[in-house]
C-alpha cells in the first residue's frame, strides 16, 4: 500500500513526470482516435465527379491563400439543417482528399464558400472583389482591386502541379506540360474567380 502510494506521489509531486506520463497517455489515445481514419476508404476515396484543380485554379487558389481569404471563410458545410439549407449538401470527405492543405477553415466574417462555385456569375466576383460594397451594400470585406491589375508569370506553374502529382493528385504530365505558359498573362483576377467557380461543384 506504502509503495504503491510513493509511486503515485513521485508522479504527482514531481513535474517532470507527471508531464512525461500525460503525454504517454495522451499520445496513446490520439492514436488509437486517429490511426484508423487514416484508413478509412470514405476519407481516401475521392466523390464521384472531383477532379484536379486547372492550372488556373491552382494559381487562384494560392491566391486566396495569399490574400487571407480562409481568416473571413470557411469552406466547411456542416450537416446542420441551417446550413444545408443556405449553403447546399453538408461538405464530404472526399471533396478534400486532394487539398493539400485544405483550407477548410472555422471563421466566418463571411458566409462558407464551399459550394460557391456558380452561384453567381464571374462579372459578379469581379465587382464585389475590385468593391464589395458595389454589389452588398453593408459589405464590411476588403476590397481586392490590385488583383485586376497583377499578372501571373506561370514560372512556378508547373513544379507546383508536379509537388501534388507526387503527392498523389491525378494530374497527367499532359495536364502539367506548359502549364505555365498556359496561365501566364492572366490576371490574379481571373486566376481567382476561375478557383471560386469551381468550389464544391463536385457534390451538389
Ligand atoms: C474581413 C473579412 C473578410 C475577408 C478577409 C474576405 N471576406 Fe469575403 N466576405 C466577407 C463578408 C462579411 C461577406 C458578406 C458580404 C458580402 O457579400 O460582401 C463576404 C462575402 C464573400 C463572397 C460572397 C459569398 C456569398 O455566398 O454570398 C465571396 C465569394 C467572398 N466573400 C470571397 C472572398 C475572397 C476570395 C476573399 C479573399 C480575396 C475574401 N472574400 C476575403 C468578409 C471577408
Amino acid at each position: 500500500m506504502s509503495k504503491t502510494k510513493n509511486k503515485h506521489e513521485l508522479v504527482e509531486k514531481h513535474v517532470g513526470w507527471l508531464a512525461v506520463f500525460a503525454i504517454i497517455a495522451i499520445s496513446i489515445g490520439g492514436l488509437v482516435e486517429i490511426t484508423p481514419l487514416l484508413f478509412q476508404k470514405q476519407v481516401q476515396e475521392p466523390v464521384k465527379n472531383l477532379r484536379p484543380y486547372t492550372a488556373l485554379e491552382l494559381e487562384g487558389r494560392d491566391i486566396y491563400i495569399r490574400e487571407g481569404c480562409v481568416g473571413c471563410h470557411s469552406q466547411m458545410i456542416r450537416p446542420f439543417r441551417a446550413e444545408t439549407e443556405r449553403y447546399g449538401h453538408y461538405s464530404v470527405a472526399g471533396e478534400s482528399v486532394w487539398e493539400h492543405p485544405f483550407l477548410w477553415g472555422s471563421k466566418r466574417t463571411g458566409p462558407d464558400l464551399a459550394r460557391v462555385g456558380g452561384r453567381y456569375s464571374d462579372e459578379w466576383h469581379y465587382v464585389h472583389l475590385i468593391d464589395p460594397r458595389a454589389v452588398v451594400p453593408e459589405s464590411n470585406m476588403p476590397a481586392y482591386p490590385w488583383l485586376a491589375e497583377r499578372t501571373l508569370d506561370g514560372r512556378l506553374t508547373e513544379r507546383k502541379m508536379r509537388a501534388f502529382q507526387r503527392l498523389g493528385v491525378p494530374y497527367t504530365d499532359e495536364d502539367i506540360d506548359g502549364a505555365g505558359e498556359r496561365v501566364r498573362g492572366k490576371t490574379e483576377m481571373e486566376a481567382l474567380i476561375a478557383y471560386l467557380q469551381s468550389l464544391g461543384t463536385a457534390l451538389r
